[in-house]
């Protein structure tokens, strides 16, 4: 493996999932697969999750890890090409990622979307612009289309946790006070689409009208405007905000009756709930559900490593 920026990276979700599981169960049994070797973990947001998870998964394959938050730390870059950089800007992303690949022998980036321009963010320039330059493999942390990390971890999580053949799994909108990305449902879609044609699951998002993400992560998923309908006899449910893809980057509506509480879970079949968090108690999700043995989500964070791991030993193991 060379890249992994989408489940279109992954031939079978089925068999990587029981590869991250074995890695579970066995975290340094590859020690030796990483010796000499160096992970650079590049930021440009904020994050818990996916910073620490990422560093203990290197470490258990005994890589060393660089860690850069580059929008605070480097010097401010450039990414667009053909400007003359006579502003604020640097250095430009043609040599950053060239210097980055001197050092590193695989490349962990996280880059948010604008959300103001939506060709600008769905062209994923940044990434591609790593991927072109830096000459080594490439995972993504969170482009601003996708999180394919945050959706392997939830599918472990869904794998370890049903307790039927092929459980309901349902991608709920939910309210937010400010526009979110479409990278975190976007990438569960894909994953959840793909997985339920290897027949793991059943998948279906609902969402108010007008919140509908693009159509080429969400094929094969049963999409209804209804909440109630589409939760009935759900076995796991991921509520997650996002903003409009179509009205790019808005908020379309105010969120009114959106939340999941323990109460609305009462007809689904004892559902579990994930969330990838940071989340918004009571805002986006009900506490009494964060709190109670119905929410999967710090599970869910643990098997961060799990994911991050099987990657980097893929890509290692490729060399
Ligand atoms: N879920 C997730 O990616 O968390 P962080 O943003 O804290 O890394």
């Amino acid at each position: 493996m060379r890249l992994f920026t989408s489940v279109r990276d992954v031939t079978s979700v089925k068999t990587l999932v029981q590869e991250a599981l074995a890695l579970k169960s066995n975290p340094y049994a590859f020690q030796e697969l990483g010796k000499n070797k160096t992970l650079g973990v590049i930021f440009l947001n904020p994050s818990l999750r996916t910073r620490l998870s990422t560093q203990k998964a290197a470490a258990n394959l005994g890589m060393s890890v660089m860690v850069m938050n580059i929008d605070k730390e480097g010097w401010a870059l450039e990414t667009r090409d053909g400007v003359v950089m006579d502003g604020t800007t640097v250095e430009h992303i043609r040599e950053a990622a060239r210097v980055f690949g001197q050092y590193c022998d695989i490349l962990a980036i996280r880059a948010f979307p604008g959300l103001k321009n939506r060709d600008e963010d769905y062209n994923e320039e940044i990434f591609n612009k790593f991927i072109e330059f830096s000459g080594v493999p490439v995972v993504s942390l969170e482009s601003a289309t996708l999180h394919p990390l945050q959706s392997f971890a939830d599918l472990i999580t869904i794998e370890e946790h049903k307790k039927t053949q092929k459980p309901k799994v349902v991608l709920t909108w939910a309210p937010h006070v400010k526009p979110l990305p479409q990278s975190v449902p976007n990438a569960f879609a894909e994953w959840m689409c793909k997985a339920q044609q290897e027949g793991l699951l059943d998948f279906v998002i609902t969402h108010p009208e007008g919140y509908e993400l693009a159509g080429k992560f969400t094929e094969g998923a049963t999409i209804i405007h209804n909440q109630d309908e589409a939760i009935k006899g759900a076995d796991f449910i991921y509520p997650k905000n996002w903003s409009g893809y179509h009205d790019y980057g808005k908020i379309l509506h105010n969120g009114e009756g959106w939340m999941l509480d323990l109460e609305r879970l009462k007809i689904t079949n004892g559902a579990k709930v994930l969330h990838c968090l940071p989340v918004r108690r009571d805002l986006e999700l009900g506490s009494d559900i964060l709190d109670s043995d119905s929410s999967l989500v710090i599970e869910e964070a643990g098997n961060r490593v799990w994911a991050a791991q099987t990657v980097l030993k893929r890509m290692l193991e490729e060399l």
